[in-house]
């Protein structure tokens, strides 16, 4: 996988978003390069993209096999200053954000930067756009884009990252700490289960998620077709690609905890998932014999996962509740950041998660 520039693949109509997310994420403490990685992909798929396990628990006649490449985007950050070769994050977006979920675009939105909130502490990362998102490859059949597709690519990327040079001068990082976002964590999970003893993720923080009752769906409003959301942007794509027009419930239901312009912003810069994003996440429900380190993070006003139930309130009890499925993990925590809603990063608390995360990554590098 080599790094080229990806200037020849800038041609889609987020262009402008994703050229100022590079020059808004390059502040003092922070050097960013935009990079695209071909990433091998060889893994079995259920035939049917609504399978509640994503192919986990399917037997051979109701699988098929996806051997393709894809052109992995991703925003490379670094501290301008002592680089630490030691550990590296991998950051993974949850449905219909991008890597920007990481680093809001916008100067108005700098210091909910999570990427440069890192940077200023020391810590390298690396902001993909998952397969059928942003400017990364997108299947024409959304139905190839699965839990599985995107846990291949985060698991070659994780290697990557601790075997290569990434970008040149950049040194192999020792540790990969993966941290995702809802059905980015859903990823990550996926990834745990599948590649079990031979992750080669270093620590996981998964954010934004909570165990899914086997075969629950979590309802979301708004969602739809890609297609008849935004006939301008995706009228050409397979009906598969989705996306959700409704995105209230990303945020917490108090509407002075956030700035009332972030979910003008967060409309506008919305993207896709696919139809298997919903029906798949009784992924999150199947125990991982998954042995490093491991830490859930939720906001209180996590309107899809917290409000509306006590579910949040008791932290052992929930705390003991989510172990279960980690058995063999090195450490499991979870930690419930008061006053966050679901996009945690996109709230005026978000402060709260940010240093949560980089105390999790250096007590996780520590272990
Ligand atoms: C394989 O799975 C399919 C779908 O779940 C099911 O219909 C079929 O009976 C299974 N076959 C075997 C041999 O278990
Ligand atoms: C899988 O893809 C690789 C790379 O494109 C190719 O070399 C290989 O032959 C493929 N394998 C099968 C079984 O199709
Ligand atoms: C997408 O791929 C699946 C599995 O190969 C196939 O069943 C389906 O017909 C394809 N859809 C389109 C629109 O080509
Ligand atoms: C969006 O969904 C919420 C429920 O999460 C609902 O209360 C609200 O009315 C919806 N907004 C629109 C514009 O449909
Ligand atoms: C985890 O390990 C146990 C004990 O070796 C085994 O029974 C189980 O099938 C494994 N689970 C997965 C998901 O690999
Ligand atoms: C960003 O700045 C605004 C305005 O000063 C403040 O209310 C908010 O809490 C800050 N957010 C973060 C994550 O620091």
């Amino acid at each position: 996988m080599l790094p080229f520039s990806p200037r020849t693949k800038l041609c889609a109509l987020g262009v402008l978003f994703h050229l100022s997310t590079i020059s808004v994420a390059s502040g003092q403490s922070c050097g960013c390069s935009p990079t695209i990685l071909p990433v091998h992909v060889d893994v079995l798929l259920p035939k049917d993209p609504t399978d509640p396990f994503g192919g986990l628990k399917s037997n051979a006649s109701s699988l098929r096999r996806l051997n393709e490449t894809y052109d992995v985007f991703g925003v490379f950050c670094q501290p301008t200053t002592a680089q630490r070769t030691d550990v590296v994050q991998l950051l993974v977006h949850g449905f219909t954000y991008t890597n920007q979920y990481w680093s809001p675009a916008t100067e108005e939105f700098r210091n909910q930067s999570y990427t440069n909130f890192a940077c200023a502490r020391g810590l390298s990362s690396l902001a993909i756009d998952l397969v059928g998102v942003g400017l990364s490859s997108r299947p024409a059949n959304a139905s190839d884009v699965q839990y599985a597709t995107h846990s291949a690519v985060v698991s070659q990327l994780a290697r990557h990252l601790k075997t290569a040079s990434i970008l040149p001068g950049v040194q192999p990082f020792k540790n990969v700490i993966g941290i995702g976002h809802s059905a980015g964590s859903a990823t990550l999970i996926f990834g745990a289960i599948a590649d079990a003893h031979q992750s080669p993720l270093d620590g996981l923080i998964l954010t934004g998620n909570l165990i899914v009752a086997p075969g629950a769906l979590l309802t979301i409003p708004g969602v739809t077709s890609a297609r008849d959301d935004t006939p301008l942007r995706w009228g050409a794509l397979d009906p598969g690609y989705t996306t959700t027009n409704n995105r209230s419930i990303f945020f917490p239901a108090d509407p002075a905890s956030f700035s009332p312009r972030m979910p003008m912003f967060d409309a506008f810069t919305k993207d896709v998932g696919t139809v298997a994003t919903f029906p798949q996440l009784s992924v999150s429900s199947l125990a991982a014999n998954y042995t490093g380190p491991v830490a859930k993070v939720v906001g209180s006003e996590d309107q899809g996962f917290c409000t509306g139930t006590d579910r949040c309130d008791d932290v052992a009890a929930l705390t003991a509740t989510e172990r279960v499925l980690w058995p063999e993990a090195k450490s499991f925590e979870v930690i419930v950041a008061p006053g966050s809603g679901h996009c945690m990063n996109l709230d005026f608390l978000a402060n709260g998660p940010f240093n949560t995360f980089v105390d999790l990554v250096n007590q996780f590098v520590a272990l």
